[in-house]
């Protein structure tokens, strides 16, 4: 992805995201900017896209108390500036705080709102190259349901002359499907006059940044219209709104693993995140989930009804069907762990197996080492966490409890059904268990 704008033309902008809306209409106690597709906040996704275009400067609106988008946000542009925008009085407004940052700058400002996660930065790219040669640049997409977007009016020679906003419009208005998607691109010497102009005489009573459209028309500047697909620029407002970007943005990874030479049987079962790394010819069976932090290399095989995050899987390895791997798992070599095996922050040697109903915690285990059915690493005493050493070729009976820390020594064996507390040296045998007894039963 990084790399997709290397040949193309740098244009230098400053960017200002908007994020400081109340999001009512998820029905969250949190911003709605930190709702996740992907894995990562909405937020995020638009600071990665643009940050991608190298802008000059990044501004974000924030309300009070959005600590929060302040994080995300800043994990992914550390050079980001935050201004706060104490009351909600609309998109106008929210732009209108930022002067203290921007004024005086007389490039182009990419203006995007932070509840538009799908954008992509050829689609930016395309927009920052009309905005060369106009005053104002926007955004457009047709949508088959326009309902609460603002609607383009556009002239007979493709200029837009306004941005009516669904409250306002009247019904031919409202039979327009060119719609806005809030994203443009304005000269920094128009914007600031023309927010100076915005009023409240609308029916929502906020200052609407898509009234300058008009205003603009008024000064004799020009506006155009750049249109692109709405599954790239559709603004997330409901619950709903956020599993069909969900939705669309799998899809796209799963494409993008696919075209990379990864087999999926059922793309539509299998779930990833923005940071999954598989390498080709990986096989991913139906119904596999993948959490933040995963590593694939090449020929590792998935199956079915596995959840991974923060896992490194090596080369050949064969995974569930039902496994869990989770944060600082690293699965050798031709290791396999299979079904109802939960392993956390454990090391699995090359070769190693742990093949069923097993918790393997805070473990490291050698290379072709076997771990029996039912063997649990006992790491936590209610208070801290241990650990458990299994040397090379160890074979650990099933039902084998091993409580940490505790080293089980290179070619040692374990008698099924054992509790062991002490530490076993290499090559031996050791058998916790009581003796069984056989009793006849009495003839009657
Ligand atoms: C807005 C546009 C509409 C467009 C649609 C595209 C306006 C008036 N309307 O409507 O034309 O079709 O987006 O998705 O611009 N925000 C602030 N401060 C505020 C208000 C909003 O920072 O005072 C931020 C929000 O966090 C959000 C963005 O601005 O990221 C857009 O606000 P939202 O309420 O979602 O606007 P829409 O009703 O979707
Ligand atoms: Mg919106």
């Amino acid at each position: 992805m990084e790399n997709q704008n290397k040949n193309k033309m740098q244009y230098s902008f400053n960017c200002v995201v908007l994020a400081a809306g109340k999001g009512t209409r998820m029905k969250s106690s949190l911003p709605k900017v930190i709702h996740k597709v992907a894995g990562i906040p909405l937020i995020s996704h638009v600071i990665s896209t643009v940050s991608q275009l190298s802008p000059e400067k990044t501004v974000i609106v924030v309300a009070p108390g959005m600590e929060s988008v302040q994080q995300a946000a800043g994990a992914v542009s550390p050079s980001s500036k935050f201004i706060i925008q104490n009351q909600q009085l609309g998109t106008g407004h929210a732009l209108k705080v930022t002067e203290s940052e921007l004024k005086g700058y007389a490039g182009k400002l990419l203006i995007l709102y932070g509840d538009i996660p799908l954008i992509t930065p050829n689609t930016l790219q395309r927009l920052l190259e009309t905005a060369q040669s106009a005053d104002i640049a926007v955004l457009g997409m047709r949508m088959e349901n326009p309902y609460g977007y603002g609607r383009m009016i556009v002239d007979s020679r493709g200029q837009l002359e306004e941005i009516i906003e669904e409250r306002d419009a009247t019904p031919e208005q409202r039979a327009i499907n060119l719609c806005n998607s809030g994203v443009m691109a304005v000269s920094g010497r128009y914007l600031f006059p023309l927010l100076e102009k915005l009023t409240v005489n609308n029916n929502a009573g906020e200052y609407y940044l898509t009234d300058i459209i008009a205003l603009a028309d008024d000064m004799g500047l020009h506006s155009h219209v750049v249109e692109a697909e709405a599954a790239e620029l559709s603004g997330i407002n409901t619950r709903e709104q956020l599993a069909e970007a969900e939705n669309i943005m799998q899809w796209r990874l799963r494409k993008e693993a696919m075209a990379s030479g990864v087999t999926m049987i059922d793309p539509a079962s299998v779930f990833l995140r923005m940071d999954t790394k598989i390498a080709p010819d990986v096989i991913i069976h139906p119904s596999v989930v993948f959490g933040a932090g995963v590593t694939v290399e090449s020929g590792v095989e998935i199956r079915s009804f596995s959840h991974i995050e923060g896992a490194y899987i090596k080369s050949g390895a064969i995974i569930g069907p039902f496994a869990r791997l989770r944060t600082g798992s690293v699965i050798g070599v031709n290791a396999h762990v299979g079904n109802f095996v939960e392993l956390k922050n454990t090391k699995l040697g090359d070769g190693a197996k742990a093949n069923h109903l097993s918790y393997v915690g805070d473990a490291q285990v050698g290379a072709g080492a076997n771990i029996g059915a039912g063997t649990i690493t006992c790491n936590y005493d209610g208070v801290n966490k241990h650990k458990t050493t299994i040397g090379e070729k160890a074979f650990i009976g099933s039902n084998t409890s091993l409580v940490a820390p505790v080293s089980i020594g290179a070619g040692a064996v374990i008698g099924a059904g054992s509790v062991i507390t002490q530490d076993v040296p290499d090559g031996n045998l050791a058998l916790e268990r009581s003796q069984q007894i056989i009793k006849q039963r009495k003839p009657k």
